[in-house]
């Protein structure tokens, strides 16, 4: 009875550190929005609409290492600085989007160029009606299905083999030796009646790689401690969890661990 209203009040004191974790805006985003960017560094001066990239296809297809680590994306919504001539000389989104690399019989179509044409604004496309090729419920009706975030159990997905994220793309990335993966380990709360926290280093190095986490996310040592507080305000486990990965809303699938 304690312990039921223990897990209650924590439930209560972060409720609405959770509800605000999406940076101001107030309503949760819808399992198609979560996830999604808009960069606008420079396209609006440049008079074409804001970039929308959405991680929800892109991850689907490729690791979170191989954007975020070989090709060096930001983890910051605007925070690379993408110039147009970056991409047309084959880096960011050009390093696949160049009109002649292929994934599964299709060729990936090509970032920005010279001339404005009507395929500009597949990317270029906040507030415009345009038809994409890829439509969220299509994409992902065959997927397992999760409570929060996407509404998608990216794991699932990825264990199932329904979903197959590419780690390497030849000429860019640089291949490495596999380093041992740590076991699974417990992360204490240290609040009676909160489970305790069970973290994968198995499930997470499937997309993360190492380099993604370590050492600038997480030092390596064993045994810090983190707060809620710190994970909702995008800390830590915050950084991915909140942002593309399941949200911290989802109480129950870090803190796993039975309470007996
Ligand atoms: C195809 C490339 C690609 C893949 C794959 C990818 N990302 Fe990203 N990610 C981006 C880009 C591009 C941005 C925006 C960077 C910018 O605006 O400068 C971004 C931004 C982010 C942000 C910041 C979002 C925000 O709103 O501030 C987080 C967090 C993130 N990614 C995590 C992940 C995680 C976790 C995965 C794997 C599940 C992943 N990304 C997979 C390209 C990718
Ligand atoms: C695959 C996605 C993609 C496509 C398609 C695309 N762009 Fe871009 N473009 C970007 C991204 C990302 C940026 C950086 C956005 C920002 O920060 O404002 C950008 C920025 C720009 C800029 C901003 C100014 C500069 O010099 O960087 C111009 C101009 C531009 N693109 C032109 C074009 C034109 C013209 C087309 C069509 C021929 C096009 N783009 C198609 C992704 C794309
Ligand atoms: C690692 C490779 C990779 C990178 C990097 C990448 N993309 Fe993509 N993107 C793809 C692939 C593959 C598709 C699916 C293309 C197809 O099947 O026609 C795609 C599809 C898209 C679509 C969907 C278009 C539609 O009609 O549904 C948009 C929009 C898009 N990308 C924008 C971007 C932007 C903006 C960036 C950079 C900020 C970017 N992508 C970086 C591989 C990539
Ligand atoms: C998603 C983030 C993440 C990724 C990816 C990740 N780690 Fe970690 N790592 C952590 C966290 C969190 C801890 C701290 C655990 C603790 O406090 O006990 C840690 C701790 C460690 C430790 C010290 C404690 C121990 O259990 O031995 C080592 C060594 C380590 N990681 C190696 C790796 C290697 C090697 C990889 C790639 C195969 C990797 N990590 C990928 C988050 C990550
Ligand atoms: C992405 C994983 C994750 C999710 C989701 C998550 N937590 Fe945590 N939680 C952690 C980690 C990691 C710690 C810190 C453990 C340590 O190192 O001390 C923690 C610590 C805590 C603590 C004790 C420390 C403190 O900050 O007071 C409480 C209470 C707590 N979480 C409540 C919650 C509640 C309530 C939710 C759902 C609204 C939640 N957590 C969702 C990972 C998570
Ligand atoms: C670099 C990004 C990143 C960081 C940092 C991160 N995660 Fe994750 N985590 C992911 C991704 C991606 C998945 C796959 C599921 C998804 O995207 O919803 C995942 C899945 C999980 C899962 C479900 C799979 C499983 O192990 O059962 C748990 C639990 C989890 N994370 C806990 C944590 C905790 C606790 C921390 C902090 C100590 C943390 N994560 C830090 C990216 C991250």
């Amino acid at each position: 009875m304690k312990r039921v209203f223990l897990v209650s009040l924590a439930l209560l004191m972060f409720a609405g550190a959770a509800f605000s974790q999406t940076g101001g805006v107030k309503r949760r985003p819808l399992p198609w929005e979560y996830g999604r960017v808009v960069i606008n560094n420079y396209s609006q001066e440049a008079g074409l609409p804001p970039v929308v990239f959405d991680h929800w296809l892109h991850r689907a297809k490729y690791t979170c290492r191989l954007c975020h680590v070989d090709l060096g994306f930001a983890m910051k919504a605007g925070g690379t600085g993408i110039k147009a001539e970056d991409n047309m000389q084959g880096y960011y989104c050009g390093a696949c989007h160049n009109g002649k690399s292929v994934l599964d019989g299709r060729i990936i179509f090509e970032a920005c160029g010279k001339v404005k044409t009507g395929d500009c604004l597949r990317c270029h496309s906040l507030g415009q009606q345009v038809k994409q090729d890829y439509d969220f419920q299509r994409f992902t009706a065959g997927l397992p299905r999760g409570r929060f975030g996407n509404g998608i159990d990216w794991e699932k997905a990825e264990l199932q083999g329904l979903i197959k994220p590419i780690d390497y793309i030849e000429g860019v990335s640089i291949k490495r030796g596999a380093l041992p993966i740590p076991k699974d380990t417990q992360l204490q709360t240290n609040m009676a009646g909160m489970p305790d926290i069970i973290f994968s280093h198995k499930k997470h190095a499937a997309w993360s790689g190492c380099e993604l986490c370590h050492p600038e996310i997480f030092g390596v040592k064993k045994g810090a401690s983190y707060s809620m507080d710190e994970i909702f305000g995008g800390k830590y486990c915050g950084t991915c969890h909140g942002l593309v990965a399941f949200p911290s809303l989802d109480c129950q699938r870090c803190h796993a661990k039975p309470v007996y």
